[in-house]
């Protein structure tokens, strides 16, 4: 039975628009992603709009450190987002950005209704002041030390190494992370939201949201520790929109983020007639919205902006959908272990395809965290993807071809077989529905393995030795060739790049899901083109490589220090200068010959600014010299002189010469 047609709104977070799209952003993307393109293959209205999240102090910082304003720093990564977010297939119909006429519109109506309606007072408070900055600090700007366990340099919120939680006045020695000055406190006045008045609208809401069990406990959680108002304003410097009638206070960011789907999708609406706003956010309509989110902001999602779509007379959420964390290789994703991967670098190495699918093998409705594990994605997609789905094409597109014009043949050979998989298509549908994409991959790939089963038994291509059985073989690719095409109906909103290029290649225009109930028979398919590449493992490792940091900035995070063996391996040693000279073509180097105990050797030293070649013989310097000698444009360097000093003219490199001894051991 075809569902009624339904109207759907989905939403994915907003991403900030100061970094780059990265492998963890993409669980939620992709997730929504493969809903969306799975409610409108059922034949459903549904439209997935998203927006760069543009406001807030971290911006604004970021954009005055480059230079540039907030909002050509935000449109420029917007532009970038856009670009990845198409290239891995995540089909928006509107991307817009929070900072934007409609939603300062919408962010001001929804304010004064809720201003006109009580929900609005404000209250004066002290915080963080940095005076050398002239602004106030949020708390992840004040770092000190702990009050509770003594540890240093944590942030002002809340201690990472006991896990107290408190206010940047509560610190020991606090500064700014700004100037690095102590902050001071001062008073200001700022506005709240009564939030503490909707625990009961709040709670309804929980009931009739059919929310996962995670986010239901959390929820009840958030309600026994009480509901506190929540402060909805910041003072300038902020990016973000002034709050009517005030000279200098702004929206906190939180604010007018969520507000930003409203806005994308009424820009949406201004050009699209099948669509109607207050259909989809006033009560009282035929619609569902749905919101997908990570687990750290279901506060935002399920407190806050549910009361405040309530409180200013607006439909509430049907349901907000939360996801976990992305590990990679079981650990959180680090920049020194090349882990922290971006959109883009994954791009320059391997085909969207393949995460789209390990993530929907991954991904169920729960906000447990899903782990890329690298060995096993190349694994599990070369054998799902490439090994049972495609493989079953691949063996049987090409004796269409090649003896039937390809075209397939009449009729089925194995009716019941086909309608085992035409059958499935409920219990998948269901759960890709209820977000089950492990269990609907799962059941797609054990029925791949049915194909593949089925052609091994029947081998078309010993059968196609024996002109007798012609007849067979056109029966069995047919029959593969249409399990096949079922399967990667049932995939379409999981790989549609692949599901579109097997469209082409059966030469079909268009996909229903419910296609994937009757065959195909009796008529020309194209040749076929390969679909799928398998991973190399080599791609996988290179994106590690590419997504380690140059420098080695970040290397030092992690590898600040070397062990005492490390540093027993250094062989240091005292050398007397013999010869020095300087270079032809070189303006920096000097060529010095060392003794070093007996053996002489070369070693070039970009120190001719700081000493005239003749003033350096016969004295003595520390030299590394168990260091592989190393080709240079003038010549070989057998070894590393130390010094120390700014450069330049200044650096010190001589060690004493009274009682040096050329050879002699520095440590
Ligand atoms: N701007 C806010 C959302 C505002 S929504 C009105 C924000 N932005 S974000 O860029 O930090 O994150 C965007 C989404 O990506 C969030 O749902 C977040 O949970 C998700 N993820 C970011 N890093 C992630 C992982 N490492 N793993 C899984 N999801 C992650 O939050
Ligand atoms: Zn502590």
């Amino acid at each position: 039975m075809p569902e009624k047609p339904r109207k759907i709104l989905v939403t994915s977070a907003l991403p900030y628009a100061n970094g780059s799209i990265h492998m963890g952003h993409l669980v939620e993307y992709l997730q929504t992603d493969i809903w969306v393109r799975f409610q409108r293959l059922r034949g459903h209205q549904c439209t997935y709009v998203c927006a760069s999240d543009a406001h807030g102090t971290p911006i604004m910082l970021k954009a005055r450190e480059l230079g540039v304003s907030p909002e050509a720093l935000t449109e420029r990564v917007s532009a970038e987002f856009v670009r990845d977010f198409a290239a891995f297939g995540v089909d928006f119909d509107n991307y817009h950005t929070t900072h934007s006429p409609e939603n300062e519109a919408l962010t001001v109506a929804m304010y004064v209704a809720l201003r006109d309606s009580g929900d609005i007072y404000t209250k004066t408070i002290r915080q963080a002041y940095d005076e050398k900055e002239g602004m106030f600090l949020p708390d992840r700007f004040v770092r000190g030390t702990c009050p509770r366990c003594k540890s240093e340099d944590q942030y002002g919120d809340s201690c990472e190494v006991c896990g107290a939680t408190y206010t940047p006045a509560d610190l020991i020695d606090p500064v700014s992370v700004l100037s690095g000055t102590a902050p001071v406190l001062r008073d200001s006045e700022h506005y709240f939201f009564r939030l503490s008045e909707y625990g009961d609208r709040l709670r309804q809401w929980m009931r009739d949201a059919s929310l996962d069990r995670n986010v239901v406990a959390k929820l009840e959680e958030w309600f026994a520790a009480g509901l506190q108002d929540w402060d909805i304003s910041r003072d300038a410097p902020y990016f973000g929109f002034r709050i009517p009638d005030t000279e200098d206070k702004y929206f906190y960011v939180w604010l007018d983020a969520p507000v930003g789907y409203l806005a994308s999708f009424l820009n949406l609406c201004e050009r699209r007639d099948d669509l109607d706003f207050d259909e989809y956010w006033r009560p009282g309509h035929d619609t569902e919205v749905y919101h997908f989110i990570g687990k750290d902001i279901m506060y935002f999602h399920t407190l806050f902006w549910p009361a405040v779509l309530a409180g200013s007379g607006h439909r509430t959420p049907t349901s907000v959908f939360a996801h976990g964390f992305l590990t990679i290789n079981g650990k959180k994703m680090s920049k020194s272990r090349g882990t922290f991967i971006t959109a883009q670098t994954y791009l320059d190495n391997l085909d969207p395809a393949y995460l789209r699918y390990y993530y929907a093998a991954k991904l169920g409705p729960t906000i447990e965290d899903i782990d890329l594990n690298l060995d096993d994605f190349i694994a599990r997609v070369n054998a799902d993807l490439v090994g049972k789905l495609v493989n079953i094409a691949s063996r049987c597109a090409g004796f269409i071809h090649k003896k039937f014009d390809g075209r397939l043949a009449e009729a089925l050979p194995d009716p019941a077989l086909f309608a085992q998989a035409a059958d499935a298509a409920d219990d998948i549908a269901e759960h890709y529905e209820k977000r089950e994409y492990s269990k609907a991959m799962r059941r797609v790939m054990a029925l791949a393995d049915e194909a593949n089963r089925y052609i091994d038994e029947h081998k078309p291509w010993v059968m196609a030795r024996n002109p007798e059985q012609a007849a067979d073989v056109q029966a069995v690719c047919t029959q593969g060739l249409n399990l096949f095409r079922s399967l990667v109906i049932y995939l379409q909103p999981v790989v549609p790049m692949l599901a579109d290029k097997a469209r082409a290649f059966l030469g079909e225009a268009e996909w229903r899901w419910d296609d994937a109930a009757s065959p195909v028979l009796a008529r020309a398919i194209n040749p076929f083109e390969p679909l799928l590449q398998r991973v190399e493992p080599e791609r996988v490792q290179r994106m590690i490589e590419q997504s380690k940091p140059a420098g080695g900035d970040d290397v030092a995070e992690e590898k600040d220090t070397i062990s005492i063996d490390d540093f027993m391996k250094v062989d240091l040693r005292i050398a007397r200068i013999d010869k020095a000279e300087a270079v032809d073509g070189a303006d920096k180097l000097l060529k010095l010959t060392l003794d070093v105990g007996g053996s002489s050797r070369t070693v070039f030293a970009g120190i001719k600014a700081a000493y005239a070649a003749e003033s350096l013989e016969g004295r003595h310097v520390i030299v590394v010299a168990n260091l592989a000698p190393r080709k240079m444009r003038f010549g070989v360097s057998e070894g590393m002189v130390l010094a120390a000093g700014p450069g330049g003219t200044d650096i010190f490199l001589l060690s004493p010469d009274e009682g040096a001894e050329a050879g002699m051991r520095v440590k």
